[in-house]
């Protein structure tokens, strides 16, 4: 199949979280995709260790997904969602409530994470005022928390660059990260530090429960690194904030739709929370979509014991847009099909185990790994954070080879259909890279 050349002119885009000026002086771009693999314009195969952006999980090119976008789009391009609705958005929605935790069943689709992310602390406030507590306001979140890049999701993250030049929403306060030294190299769950969900339980001594709308974390922090939960912490985390009334939020844009071997991250660690974000992998990347996925007593307060009229001033005009959801319910078919979630679950000791073997290449000083993600974090260069990994990312990239790189940490993350070999490939490449690296 031809693939698209590489254009004359990059003046005119300006790409998001990119270095601009230096992409544009060594372009970096993908032209085809198909399973494991990307093209480059030229024709170069690229092995992808990132499922693209943590997001095509079931692998490229899927023939079921491009299907169902073309025909819905040949169907209806656009409904309305306003006082409107067409029949594939109930379907998106009950399909993929029935893979959520018991007890989360009500549906509000986005088109991305960021907006998952923003609505799900929207619905947070709406709740808490229509049970009679508008004075809780305060959204927690926690250092080293990525949550996109809404005026919300940049405030209750935990990265400085994300919110240095935009400030901040008012009422924010943050968890410790759970990133401990004393933890390097843990096989699974870490050992240490479950206590440091007690941060939720200072936060309340100190502001006051009667102010604390919710608190949001992603079960295994992904953007800055793939930070695993503690044992016990995400369960002391839900133990505190039921007690005081506070909302839990559980960010799964990444940690949805089998990255840990299960289609949730609060299944795979048995921990409910009251809202679930999603994006990403709910359309295999084929068309924007995002999600938040509410339990019973939220959606209840909310819109049963509401007022007659709009329950909740919010809402995108592409919600459940047509294509999104015919990808949704193709994407969904296709993980259930292909046992995507379990495949996963049952490669991961051979991840794990792929992933730990690194631990003696150079510059490696920790290495995390569970479901099918992996973090490898690199010791950083004297007075220049963040440029070693970035070197690698630069020369698996010419080699062949897609990784992601976050601070000083490699993060590999593939498509859950993943061979062996292919696993085996990308740690063994990742590995001479390391040693070839100054
Ligand atoms: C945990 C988490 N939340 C939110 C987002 C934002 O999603 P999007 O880029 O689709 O807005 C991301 C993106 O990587 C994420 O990893």
């Amino acid at each position: 199949m031809p693939v698209a050349a590489t254009p004359n002119n990059l003046a005119a885009l300006w790409l998001p979280f990119t270095a601009n000026k230096a992409f544009k002086a060594h372009p970096r771009l993908l032209a085809r995709a198909e399973g494991m693999h990307y093209w480059t314009p030229d024709g170069r195969a690229i092995l992808d260790g990132t499922a693209g952006l943590w997001c095509v999980n079931a692998g490229h090119g899927r023939a079921e997904i491009t299907a169902a976008i073309h025909a819905q789009a040949a169907t209806m391009d656009f409904a309305p969602m306003f006082n409107l609705a067409h029949p594939l958005a109930f379907t998106a929605a009950e399909r993929l409530a029935l893979i959520m935790p018991p007890g989360l069943g009500h549906v509000f689709f986005t088109n991305s994470g960021s907006e998952a992310v923003d609505t799900a602390l929207k619905i947070a406030l709406a709740y808490q005022r229509a049970i009679g507590s508008g004075t809780r306001t305060r959204l927690i979140g926690r250092e080293r928390g990525y949550h996109g890049v809404g005026f919300g999701g940049i405030s209750v993250g935990g990265i400085v660059n994300n919110r240095r030049v935009f400030g901040s929403l008012p009422g924010v306060d943050h968890l410790r990260h759970t990133h401990l030294p004393e933890n390097a190299f843990s096989v699974g769950q870490p050992q240490h530090g479950a206590d440091l969900a007690d941060d939720l339980e200072r936060l309340v001594a100190l502001h006051g429960a009667e102010t604390i709308a919710a608190v949001i974390v992603e079960p295994v922090a992904g953007s800055t690194g793939v930070l695993v939960p503690p044992l016990g912490y995400l369960e002391r985390l839900r133990e505190i904030a039921t007690r005081h009334g506070i909302l839990l939020i559980f960010d799964e844009v990444i940690t949805g739709f089998g990255r840990l071997g299960a289609a949730t991250a609060a299944e795979r660690f048995g921990v409910t929370p009251d809202l679930i974000c999603l994006a990403k992998g709910l359309t295999n990347a084929a068309v924007p979509m995002g999600a938040v996925v509410a339990a019973e007593h939220v959606h209840a307060a909310i819109v049963d014991a509401g007022p007659a009229g709009i329950e909740l001033f919010h809402g995108y005009t592409y919600s459940a847009h047509p294509l999104a959801c015919a990808a949704a319910v193709a994407t969904l078919d296709l993980y259930a099909a292909e046992g995507l979630f379990a495949r996963a679950a049952g490669f991961a000791p051979h991840w794990s185990a792929a992933a730990h073997a690194l631990r003696d290449r150079r510059h490696v000083v920790d290495i995390r790994a569970f479901g099918l993600v992996a973090g490898i974090e690199l010791a950083p260069r004297d007075g220049a954070p963040g440029a070693r990994a970035t070197e690698l990312f630069h020369r698996a990239f010419d080699a062949g080879l897609l990784v992601r790189v976050t601070g000083d940490t490699i993060a590999l993350s593939p498509p859950l259909i993943a061979s062996e070999a292919q696993i085996d490939e990308m740690f063994g490449r990742v590995g001479e890279m390391l040693d070839e690296l100054a």
